[in-house]
């Protein structure tokens, strides 16, 4: 089929077709799922974990996801490439146009920044310049340091504040919003509200989209606990070519997030 675009992204939502997102950090892999059906790829700044053995985002370059992201983008014939702007990168407007450049210049066709409040200027210089632009709300990882960890957000009366932000990344002019780790009933509170589609992780089965990281759900031991949004997709598969059509069927049917792999509340 044709190369998805982000117009389509809109087009897709509002035809009721979800959209299968994972993240990729290289052409081979990058290959495998282009070729079964994977709608969106993430260069994610999960790199700095999964690839790079840190125990955080923090340490992620630029110079990195340029890297990365230029290793997937040769490869991709039909899924949309996102890449992540790594902690700092986004610090400023200028920071976050430079970076955003490079990666485009790289064969990103989008960027996905975290978080609201002053970020909300810099999704609107990008958009504004016709970079597209990804939000990502809820557990936002460049944040552990100021969480404390990783772990459920939106919970109570945080809620308010997520449906908040998500009404602001998409009036700045974000085109995707990232849910990560918030209890499904307030993301599909966020869905309902959102002009632009969301991809939930960790996030529940009524966002438009889901997007898992390659290596969780190809089985890997990730070196932490295994959160409970996280399915072994090759288990079931046996081999990886076969995980991602099983991933990309169950987001597509909605029998992927199950309620074992959401948060209730
Ligand atoms: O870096 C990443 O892999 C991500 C996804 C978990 C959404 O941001
Ligand atoms: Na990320």
């Amino acid at each position: 089929s044709k190369p998805l675009t982000v117009p389509g992204l809109a087009q897709a939502r509002a035809e009721g077709r979800k959209l299968a997102m994972l993240t990729c950090y290289d052409a081979g892999f990058a290959r495998t799922l282009d070729a079964n059906g994977v709608d969106l790829i993430l260069v994610g700044d999960s790199l700095g974990m999964v690839v790079q053995g840190h125990d955080s985002t923090l340490p992620v370059s630029v110079a990195d996801m340029v890297y990365h992201t230029a290793c997937v983008s040769r490869v991709l014939q039909r899924a949309l490439l996102v890449a992540d702007l790594p902690f700092g990168a986004d610090a400023t407007p200028e920071r976050a146009l430079e970076a955003s450049l490079q990666l485009l210049k790289a064969g990103a066709q989008m960027v996905k920044l975290e978080g609201a409040g002053f970020k909300l200027d810099i999704i609107r210089y990008l958009a504004e310049r016709d970079i597209p632009v990804c939000s990502h709300l809820g557990l936002t990882p460049q944040s552990v340091l100021t969480l404390g960890g990783f772990r459920v957000q939106g919970r109570g009366e945080a809620g308010q504040l997520v449906l908040e932000q998500a009404r602001q990344v998409a009036q700045a002019g974000a085109s995707l919003l990232v849910l990560e780790c918030l209890p499904a009933p307030l993301a599909a509170q966020v869905t309902a509200q959102s002009p632009i589609p969301t991809i939930g992780i960790g996030a529940g089965a009524q966002c438009d989209g889901q997007v898992l990281v390659l290596h969780d759900m190809l089985g890997l031991d990730s070196g932490h606990r295994r959160p409970k949004f996280v399915k072994d997709f090759l288990a079931e598969g046996g081999s990886v070519a076969a995980a991602v059509q099983s991933y990309v069927a169950a987001v597509r049917d909605g029998s992927f997030p199950d309620v074992e792999h959401a948060y209730a509340s």
